[in-house]
């Protein structure tokens, strides 16, 4: 797909707007970081690795903005990483970018220094992000054979990272290799991402796809018309436990139930070894509007909402992870302990 969807030219940050998608394309220009912790808060700018590449960004637009004002010192950084840390609390490549950034600058105290090592530490991350996705798109794409119809949820595409994807990119990688694949697309209530974007996506791509909505996808598992499920993720804790949008977790159950695969396709910078099992990994509670939006329904002090953003799918329910280091099996903890040994999440060989 030629579209770019995160670019960052001639000190000038520009994200296509997730939310108009699919009736119009939209670039926005974001300026500070204030509109950049916006941006990532009201979903203009949303998927976990395209949010971590867009952090990134958002600190060297800070510096810039700092430096203007001749106040541009790694301290102060810090506290704009710690502030754009809060805009969403789930998908883990926040923090992650946000901290490998602060990271390299830590201890530099020349602004000009400072400034040009940003810039190339969050091209890093971009580029980073795109072989990453390819990579993952490679090993994912064997598990695909010819005919398979796949189900998955929410949005991992291009508009969800800096390259092909994950989850959809296994899927993109299949097509190409000229697999015959079509892809049932979960609407993914409260939001959309699924009908609003990952269809368009697809579409836009000429993969073959059916959009269904969420409670669907049980009676397809039953009249066997699913071969393969495959999502994405924002936070895999060390055992596997993988949180990602909410509709994840009932997935894989029905999958596990009708003896289905149930794939999570997610880079390192999706995992969070610091934390042992998935009830530790903080759920992001959205407003009560996306939920009653839809049904034309203001009337918001009459009704009670429960909207979590995320829910967790036990490791146990996973058939495999696939990342760009190769797919992980079960058990998880000594797989993925064994991966961060050899590999920090930054890529480099330790
Ligand atoms: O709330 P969103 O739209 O940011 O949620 C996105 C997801 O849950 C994706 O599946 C996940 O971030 C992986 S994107 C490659």
């Amino acid at each position: 797909m030629n579209l770019e969807t995160i670019s960052f030219k001639n000190n000038t940050l520009k994200i296509l707007d997730q939310t108009v998608l699919p009736s119009r394309q939209e670039y926005l220009h974001l300026a500070t970081l204030e509109q950049v912790i916006e941006a990532i808060k009201t979903l203009k700018v949303r998927g976990a690795p395209a949010i971590g590449v867009v952090a990134a960004y958002g600190l060297v637009v800070e510096a810039l903005n700092l430096n203007k004002n001749h106040s541009l010192t790694a301290e102060k950084l810090k506290e704009s990483a710690k502030l754009l840390k809060t805009a969403r609390p789930t998908a883990v490549n926040l923090a992650w970018a946000a901290d490998r950034m602060i990271g390299r600058i830590e201890f530099l105290s020349d602004a000009e220094e400072i400034l040009s090592v940003l810039k190339n530490e969050a091209l890093a991350i971009h580029e980073e992000d795109k072989q990453t996705c390819d990579k993952i798109g490679e090993f994912g794409s064997q598990l695909i054979s010819d005919g398979f119809n796949i189900l998955t949820h929410c949005n991992t595409g291009f508009l969800a990272t800096g390259g092909i994807g994950t989850a959809l990119g296994v899927v993109y990688k299949a097509f190409e290799q000229g697999k015959k694949v079509h892809v049932f697309v979960d609407e993914t209530r409260p939001v959309g991402q699924g009908a609003r974007l990952t269809y368009w996506e697809l579409k836009q791509n000429n993969v073959p796809a059916t959009l269904i909505t969420d409670n669907m996808a049980g009676c397809l598992m039953k009249d066997k018309k699913v071969d393969f499920v495959i999502t994405g993720a924002d936070r895999i804790a060390l055992n596997g436990d993988t949180a990602n949008k909410i509709g994840t977790y009932p997935l894989a159950v029905l999958a596990q139930y009708h003896n289905i695969p149930f794939y999570v396709a997610a880079p390192l910078s999706t995992f969070d070894p610091s934390v042992k099992e998935g009830d530790q990994i903080p759920i992001e509670q959205r407003s009560k509007n996306e939920v009653l939006k839809f049904w034309g329904i203001d009337s918001l002090d009459f009704y009670e909402v429960f909207n979590p953003a995320f829910d967790v799918t036990p490791g146990e329910l996973i058939t495999g992870i696939i990342t760009e280091y190769g797919i992980l099996q079960k058990p998880y903890t000594d797989q993925i302990t064994r991966i961060f040994k050899h590999f920090n999440n930054k890529g480099d060989v330790l």
